[in-house]
């Protein structure tokens, strides 16, 4: 089944408009074209890195900038969006030309994992759908909304193949590009996280800068066999929090960017409304858990546009384990 007819069912099953079909298939439009750069590397004249900072005080890639412009045209092309949020503008876009009450605001990260850009990493790009207020006014406020309401959220991951995740609210589904048709084809239906994997995913890089409990946690995976856990644990980090999601969709285990009190005051490094949040629904629809490790990601009310949280995502024992060591 290809990406269209799967929406064209589900819209009407779950009782959505076919506007959200309209409005993801145009997110899957982005990611084909943002694909197609990436798929150039070098050649495409994006990988370089710019002289401008984004509202984080990160330094752009041209990557970063050409698939945001990629983003916006698409989305533009709906007619359904009020309003956007993306990483790489300080306050959010309008569409002064889309219908009267637009239903639906779009928070989204146009390139996740910059740092791989230069060197054929692989990257992603996550988006979150969220309702728009009737009669929507312009302001940061509208798009402060806690997770557990948004409508969709997905991410397209730019690997050896070009994957598209999505949910609506009924389970997380991936589909896969085709690089013959241009087509995305659902291949992993019904995705079901497991409730222990044995394998973590941190930047242990930062370990002197978490909390105890965290220095905790991770201390007893790495005990193996001989400590608490009795059990050996695997680790991986691929830089992107789109591959790294990816993987613990497809096979299990835990994705933590905790609290780290280098990064911006202890409050963590990746962002609420167009990182953590879209991938704890997916998570979540898989059967997984989202956690900032002391409340649940989906129930969080946001306060900023690009707030940033702790992020702990996955198996839902080990989430539950994490949330224990941060109780005592
Ligand atoms: P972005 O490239 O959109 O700014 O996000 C990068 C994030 C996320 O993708 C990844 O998990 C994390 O940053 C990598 O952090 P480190 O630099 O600490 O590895
Ligand atoms: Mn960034
Ligand atoms: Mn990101
Ligand atoms: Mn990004």
């Amino acid at each position: 089944m290809n990406l269209s007819d799967f929406l064209n069912q589900s819209c009407a099953t779950l009782n959505h408009s076919s506007q959200l079909s309209e409005l993801i298939l145009s997110i899957a439009e982005a990611g084909k074209q943002i694909a197609a750069l990436v798929a150039k590397g070098k050649l495409a004249g994006v990988s370089q890195q710019l002289n401008s900072i984004n509202v984080q005080g990160e330094a752009q890639m041209q990557l970063d900038i050409s698939s945001h412009d990629i983003f916006i045209d698409c989305l533009s092309s709906t007619k359904v969006v009020f309003g956007a949020v993306s990483e790489e503008l300080a306050s959010p876009h309008y569409f002064s030309d889309h219908i009267p009450d637009a239903p639906y605001l779009v928070c989204f990260d146009p390139l996740d994992g910059s740092s791989n850009i230069a060197l054929d990493g692989v990257v992603g790009s996550i988006f979150s759908i969220l309702p728009a207020p009737p009669n929507a006014v312009r302001s940061d406020e509208i798009f402060l909304q806690q997770g557990i309401g948004q409508i969709a959220a997905g991410y397209v991951l730019y690997g050896p193949a070009t994957m598209l995740v999505i949910s609506a609210g009924a389970g997380t589904h991936a589909f896969t590009l085709d690089p013959d048709t241009k087509v995305f084809e659902l291949t992993h239906p019904d995705l079901k996280i497991p409730a222990h994997y044995p394998e973590f995913a941190i930047n242990a890089s930062r370990q002197r800068f978490w909390e105890a409990p965290m220095q905790q946690y991770i201390a007893d995976c790495l005990a193996g066999e001989e400590g608490v856990r009795q059990c050996n644990f695997n680790m991986r980090w691929m830089a992107s929090m789109v591959a790294d999601i990816h993987r613990i969709l497809m096979r299990g285990g835990v994705f933590l960017y905790p609290k780290d009190h280098q990064v911006t005051d202890r409050a963590g490094r990746l962002r609420l409304l167009y990182e953590v949040s879209p991938m704890g629904m997916l998570i979540e629809q898989a059967g997984g858990k989202a956690s900032t490790a002391r409340a649940s990601v989906l129930d969080l009310q946001p306060l900023q546009i690009h707030q940033r949280v702790p992020a702990i995502l996955g198996s839902i024992n080990e989430v539950d384990l994490i949330e224990q060591y941060h109780q005592s």
